[in-house]
């Protein structure tokens, strides 16, 4: 069986795309069968949740194993939902915060829950509160028992210092601002239910996926373009590309654990922002002008330990950068959710 993944010189086109951020690795194809499913993912309408669910889908083919994937959201965005249903994966409406969401919930083998709010906390910090909070405990408490990875962020940690490894999984969890308190707060319930109900559970904090229609690359490539100047206060970032962060998603679904286990979710190097944006520039053909002195701290993870039990995430951030430079240099298609990795005050 071959199935290294492709590392193409670029993604000329959004299909392209998918395909490339759906491409499952051996290691998935591997593990996949370990999963008797309904795998249920909820809130899978997202930027994360519809390459995660095909990946899962073409893994379980690959591997010859009738895995069945139920995508369950809002789907506030009908397309992810016609693209879902086109892989093979079954969706359903689902809002986490009715009180009734009208069908029945239905059950799982094992559950990914990747429900979260970050952006327009400043202004409806209690939406922010209720997505990170009742929203979990809804959910868990209906999947009590079951298996299950939550999404969490590298936000819980404080800055740490620059020349440090970053954060790791047993630091205190004293953030800055309501959305990274409220992300704490999503982590208690998960721990609260699982040990009233001793399930199984990992929670894999998060630090910055990259894909080429949003993340830390093209808010770069986006100020390069715009010829804005480049903050360089918060010096640098922890990311990686979203194929990887998925497949380590999937993955760690063999490594919950009650007590609840809790691993960063991250490239294992830090990447200076000012390097970063060099590169970038010069793919673009542009001079960068930066801003702002470089901050003794950084809001940055230590992957150490999900690493040991992976291994390194699969595609080099060489090539990441080269086809942000040429997907955004294109013009192509990108969300319009800048990540505000800038941000240091937790005022998102
Ligand atoms: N992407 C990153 O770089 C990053 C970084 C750090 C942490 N994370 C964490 O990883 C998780 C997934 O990331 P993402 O980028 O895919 O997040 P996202 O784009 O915000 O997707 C989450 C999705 O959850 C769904 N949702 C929200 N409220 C819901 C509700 N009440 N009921 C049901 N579904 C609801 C929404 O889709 P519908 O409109 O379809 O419901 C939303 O798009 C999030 O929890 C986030 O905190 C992501």
């Amino acid at each position: 069986m071959n199935h290294g993944l492709a590392f193409p010189d670029e993604i000329p086109t959004e299909s392209a795309l998918l395909e490339v951020l759906s491409e499952p690795s051996k290691s998935l194809i591997e593990q996949i069968g370990s999963i008797s499913g309904p795998l249920v993912v909820v809130g899978a309408g997202g930027k994360m949740g519809p390459t995660l669910c095909v990946l899962a889908k073409r893994a379980a083919e690959l591997a010859g194993h009738s895995l069945s994937v139920m995508a369950l959201s809002r789907f506030s965005n009908e397309k992810e939902r016609s693209w879902l249903e086109s892989r093979g994966v079954q969706t359903r409406r689902f809002d986490a915060l009715a009180e009734s969401s009208g069908d029945p919930i239905p059950d799982a083998s094992h559950v990914v829950y990747l429900v979260g709010l970050k952006f327009g906390t400043g202004d409806q910090p209690e939406l922010t509160w209720a997505t990170n909070t009742l929203a979990p405990a809804r959910v868990a408490q209906r999947y009590r028992g079951v298996p299950m990875v939550a999404l969490s962020t590298g936000n819980v940690y404080p800055m740490s210092e620059v020349d440090s490894q970053g954060s790791t999984e047993s630091d205190p969890l004293t953030p800055l601002g309501e959305y990274a308190n409220a992300a704490v707060a999503r982590e208690r319930i998960f721990e609260y239910v699982s040990n009233q109900n001793q399930s199984p559970m990992a929670l894999l904090r998060l630090n910055y996926a990259l894909d080429l229609r949003y993340g830390i690359l093209v808010d770069l490539a986006q100020s390069l373009i715009k010829e804005q100047a480049i903050d360089l206060s918060m010096s640098a970032v922890n990311c990686l590309w979203q194929r990887d962060a998925n497949e380590r998603i999937l993955r760690s679904l063999a490594l919950v654990e009650y007590p609840i286990a809790v691993y960063n979710l991250t490239s294992p190097e830090a990447y200076p922002i000012e390097s970063l944006a060099m590169e970038l520039g010069e793919r673009l053909g542009v001079a960068p002008r930066f801003v702002g002195s470089p901050a003794r701290n950084a809001l940055l993870s230590d992957a150490s330990k999900l690493t040991r039990r992976l291994g390194r995430p699969e595609t080099p951030i060489e090539s990441v950068i080269r086809w942000t430079a040429d997907w955004m240099g294109r013009g192509g298609r990108t969300l319009g959710r800048p990540t505000k990795f800038q941000v240091r005050d937790g005022v998102f």
